[in-house]
């Protein structure tokens, strides 16, 4: 985790790194610090909590400064505290970095015994202390970065600078994401394209075993070998504006009513309505592989993962395909079966969660074939999977995954109807019908968030209570997991997600007066048996909140709570279902005053295992 940031050119680098850090805070904001020059000498200023800690330590008049790096921080090696938080120093050299170095205790050992003395428990102060030993021996900075590269096991992207160099800095990346932005005699390297958008959209992404020299005239690219790379610049059509708050209160709840476009832009340029196909352009798996594959599996983590629950339902009615669902962390470890007749797609927002990446990499060792979904364009996944299938959500900042997610599971649907089509088991008529619900989706979410009032007004009456049930059965059941989800990693309070069926296997042993179950239901085949389910919360003295379709009045009739969503096609159902919840978990958490965007302990890409 952690997010980096430097930058060298003509303005005040103080109020470019501070920027810069704000905009890379949900990657981890436990501690923060920058490093800059005044005078010709390095100035390090570093603070535990926010950025706004920070920023109350700075110089009123910032100095002016030809380079500086900067760090936030998501503590892994060492307590959070002013000591462990980033730049590190030794010598004339500061370096911040993000990621781990798994065989810093053994580096340690070595400088410890050259006379290198430590003053934080990370291992990032080793690495600073590493390059500075090979660089005291003599040579350029660049030549240090590389010798001390070579020793380091672990991932990393890390950005360093030295006094004797101040219009240079040098950024290498080895498992964590680094991406440059290129603007007029000024030059930016930073973990993600937010902390640099609003200067510039011209973009490279440097790839793991590179290192950039980064200096106000440009950029130079070298492998660990230190042969040149020649690398081309893309430009992004994110816009600035994307990445502000847009006048909402939260990115949290700006992300929630963006859903609409973001759905519109993951379907665009997709779907060819007459002829009921979805063409995937960039993202079209080859045809062997199509021929080929029996079984598709996926895999994810957190959000991503209940994306995949509901995937597996789509892909297996839709397309046919039998599909097994891994929660990426522990795909690898259980040494899975898998071969080329197997498809193994990978879901993931950031494009960097450490374990969907390594579970990509399992089943590229196995010569399976692979694809990503994914919202970063050039992400780590997107990049080493054979094909990607962007969603094109625009960015998402708030540490609580929400377009992602309605994302997410458009695509998993354009995904089932293409392959339906291409393996023949779904019908030209068929296809037409479901596009045809797909693109009144985006409507439907708009009616639903013209509610919010109404949510907020079921939060302010529920914000309360310390524990929640989320009940669902079928395609509503990881929805029911991600409305729990979304309620505890905001608000904290403990919150459950189950399979209705389940209820009474256990669960139901914790139904009382203090327990809220939220019921969320469309009249399926097993319409019925959850309307049993909700009979026996309340036998037991349980609140109900339900979410179904307009015009239900048997749960009306039912419940304490209702609200509704328009009707819908049961594919689709999962989309509409989670923006309510989404809703209910932002207005509980607001009322309860927690800290919506940047929830304690967690951060945004989760980089390390
Ligand atoms: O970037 P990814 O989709 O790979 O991230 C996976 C999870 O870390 C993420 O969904 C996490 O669970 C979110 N906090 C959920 O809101």
């Amino acid at each position: 985790m952690c997010g980096i940031m430097g930058y060298v050119g003509h303005r005040n680098v103080v109020s470019m790194l501070v920027d810069g850090l704000r905009r890379l805070e949900y990657r981890g904001y436990d501690s923060a610090g920058i490093a800059y020059f005044e005078e010709g000498e390095i100035e390090v200023k570093r603070s535990v909590g926010k950025l706004s800690s920070l920023e109350e330590i700075l110089p009123p008049l910032p100095p002016d400064s030809p380079s500086g790096i900067g760090h936030t921080r998501w503590a892994t090696h060492g307590k959070p505290s002013e000591e462990n938080a980033h730049p590190h120093r030794s010598g004339s050299l500061v370096l911040v970095h993000n990621g781990i170095i798994e065989n810093y205790i053994s580096l340690k050992k070595g400088l410890l015994e050259e006379g290198h003395e430590f003053v934080s428990d990370t291992d990032t102060e080793v690495v600073v202390h590493l390059i500075d030993s090979i660089y005291q021996r003599g040579g350029s900075l660049e030549t240090a970065v590389k010798n001390a590269l070579v020793q380091m096991h672990g991932s990393y992207a890390i950005c360093v600078l030295s006094e004797k160099d101040p219009e240079r800095m040098i950024a290498v990346r080895s498992g964590c994401p680094l991406v440059i932005g290129l603007g007029k005699d000024e030059c930016f390297v930073a973990s993600d394209i937010p902390a640099f958008l609003s200067h510039t959209r011209e973009v490279v992404y440097l790839e793991d075993g590179e290192i950039a020299l980064l200096s106000a005239k440009g950029l130079e690219v070298l492998d660990f070998k230190g042969a040149r790379l020649s690398k081309e610049s893309q430009k992004i059509s994110w816009n600035p504006v994307m990445a502000e708050k847009g006048g909402y209160r939260h990115f949290l709840q700006k992300e929630i009513h963006e859903q609409p476009r973001a759905i519109v832009d993951t379907i665009r340029g997709r779907v060819a309505q007459e002829e009921g196909e979805v063409i995937l352009g960039a993202a079209e798996i080859n045809e062997a592989v199509v021929k080929r594959c029996k079984r598709v599996v996926l895999v994810g983590c957190g959000t991503s993962w209940h994306a995949a629950l509901v995937g597996k339902f789509l892909l297996e009615e839709i397309a046919g395909l039998p599909v097994e669902v891994d929660i990426a962390s522990e795909f690898r470890y259980r040494d899975p079966h898998l071969s080329s007749e197997d498809l193994v797609i990978g879901i993931s927002q950031s494009g960097e969660t450490a374990d969907t990446l390594a579970a990509i990499r399992e089943a590229k060792s196995k010569n399976t074939p692979t694809l990503s979904i994914c919202n970063v364009v050039g992400s780590s996944i997107s990049r080493e999977t054979d094909t990607v299938f962007y969603t094109h959500a625009g960015p998402e900042i708030s540490v609580a995954s929400t377009k992602a997610f309605t994302t997410q599971l458009t695509a998993l649907t354009l995904l089932a109807i293409h392959l339906g089509r291409r393996r023949a088991v779904l019908s030209k008529e068929k296809a037409q019908e479901m596009i045809h619900h797909l693109i009144l989706l985006p409507k439907q979410i708009e009616e639903i968030l013209r509610h919010e009032a109404r949510i907020e007004d079921i939060a302010k009456r529920y914000f309360r209570y310390r524990d929640f049930l989320y009940l669902a059965r079928g395609l509503l059941y990881p929805v029911a997991l991600e409305g729990a989800l979304k309620l505890k990693e905001i608000s904290y309070i403990h919150a459950e997600g189950y399979p209705a069926g389940e209820m009474k296997h256990g669960p139901i042993a914790l139904i009382d007066e203090n327990m809220p179950v939220v019921i969320l239901a469309t009249k399926d085949k097993v319409y019925g048996k959850v309307i049993s389910n909700v009979m026996e919360v309340k036998a037991r003295g349980g609140m109900i909140i339900s979410f179904a379709e307009e015009g239900d009045t048997d749960l009306a009739s039912i419940s304490d709570e209702i609200f509704f969503i328009p009707k819908v096609s049961p594919s689709l159902s999962p989309i509409l279902m989670t923006i309510p919840l989404q809703m209910l978990a932002y207005h509980i958490s607001v009322t309860r005053g927690t800290d919506v965007d940047q929830p304690r302990n967690l951060a945004k890409s989760v980089t390390v295992e």
